[in-house]
């Protein structure tokens, strides 16, 4: 080869090089742009579009009502330190609203005072729904300390970063637990809190910080106490799935369909003694889209300096035995049931008086006991491990 053939070569082997490297720095740069714009558009307040921080926004009621303002146009933030919800539901909201400024998820713990005041002053949050709790009575009794830091403490931390950053309007996820075992039903908003476990105690002196808060501020205020939530999402994109080790704390809806799954032999109900139609327990059971349905009012209702306290239930109550029966009719499985005797600390009846959320957020509910089953195990059936990923990041 005579020297001016590879002198050739080589100049043209490093125009290559040097436009392969500009092809990739431009490209580099180009990514970069599109992550920083939409990054951007969380942190400004942008005209005609409500940014809702959600916060357990991967856990099972935090998704849905994530799901229903991202249907609704809201610009939204999970915040979640995924302890027991599922990334996979945060994965399933991001492939459905891919479009840039809708969904961002962050990866924090709100008991991280400097890390959630970092996000606030990040981010411009017209509006906080605050659903990050551990929410489980018998595990509250066991580690009572962990319940009073995750839900009143945490909560505290959340309304102090939402006064330093001037976020208007808080929706307050509480619980028919504030009342403890009232002897007069149904259970109206003037009926008197005495909560009998640390659950809801600790919810309780949230909103009580709360209340005391909101006497000296101009934040809008919705605190919203829900009944015995059950159900999913009817389009079948999400559902409720704890995790194994939370099974045994479980809700009842949970350990029927794992009785249908043959996942256990069958189900334990406590009590057959009760002052109740039939003996067993009678609770009220809201449907999940029915009480985000609630949420998006109280949202649209709140006013400054004002603060609205509901109950979300459906005014109706419902035995441990017809639940079963409700649950063997949705499934098709002849779930075995074995009657045992009382279990400490359980009342007989709790159901609520929805008339005031009615009146004033004119909100209802929809779904039935048996509708809510009958949809929530079509996601069961269809997602037999859950979210199917595991919480690991990345
Ligand atoms: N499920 C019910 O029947 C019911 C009834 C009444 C009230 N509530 C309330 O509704 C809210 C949501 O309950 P859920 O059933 O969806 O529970 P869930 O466990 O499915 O969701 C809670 C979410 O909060 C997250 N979380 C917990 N601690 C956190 C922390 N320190 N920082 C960041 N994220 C944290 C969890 O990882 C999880 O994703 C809770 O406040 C609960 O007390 C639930």
């Amino acid at each position: 080869m005579d020297i001016a053939v590879a002198k050739r070569r080589s100049s043209f082997s490093g125009k290559f090089f040097a436009a392969a490297v500009l092809i990739t720095i431009c490209f580099v740069m180009f990514k970069q742009s599109l992550n920083s714009s939409s990054h951007n558009m969380f942190s400004y307040h942008e005209a005609g579009v409500t940014h809702v921080l959600v916060t357990g926004g991967a856990g099972y009621i935090g998704s849905h009502a994530a799901l229903r303002l991202l249907k609704d146009s809201y610009r939204v933030t999970i915040l979640d330190n995924l302890s027991r919800g599922n990334i996979g539901a945060v994965r399933v909201l991001q492939k459905l609203f891919p479009e840039p400024g809708r969904l961002q998820f962050i990866y924090a713990d709100l008991g991280d005072a400097k890390a959630v005041n970092k996000i606030f002053s990040e981010n411009a949050f017209d509006a906080v729904m605050h659903f990050a709790a551990v929410a489980y009575v018998g595990e509250s009794t066991l580690e009572p300390l962990r319940y009073y830091h995750n839900i009143t403490s945490n909560t505290l931390l959340v309304l102090e970063a939402m006064a330093a950053h001037n976020v208007k309007t808080l929706i307050y996820s509480s619980t028919c637990a504030t009342y403890g075992e009232p002897e007069k039903m149904p259970i109206t908003e003037e009926t008197t809190q005495v909560p009998i476990n640390p659950y809801g105690k600790a919810k309780k002196m949230a909103e009580d910080i709360i209340l005391d808060f909101s006497k000296n501020s101009d934040m809008g205020v919705m605190i919203l106490r829900y009944f015995n939530v059950i159900g999913s999402d009817p389009e079948g994109k999400l559902g409720e799935a704890p995790r194994p080790e939370l099974r045994e704390q479980g809700r009842i809806s949970g350990a029927c369909f794992d009785a249908a799954r043959g996942i256990i032999p069958g189900l334990k109900v406590r009590g057959t003694d009760y002052e109740t139609a039939d003996g067993t327990c009678v609770r009220d059971y809201i449907d999940v889209t029915d009480l985000v349905d609630a949420h998006v009012k109280a949202l649209a209702h709140a006013q400054p300096g004002k603060v609205g306290i509901y109950n979300v239930g459906t005014g109706k109550g419902s035995s441990v035995k017809e639940f079963v029966e409700a649950c063997k009719k949705a499934t098709g499985v002849d779930i075995k049931v074995e009657y045992l005797s009382r279990r400490p600390g359980d009342y007989a009846k709790v159901y609520s008086d929805p008339s005031k959320v009615r009146k004033e957020l004119n909100w209802t509910a929809h779904y039935t006991l048996q509708e809510s089953l009958q949809i929530a195990w079509r996601w069961q059936k269809s997602h037999l491990n859950g979210y199917g990923l595991s919480n690991a990041m990345g």
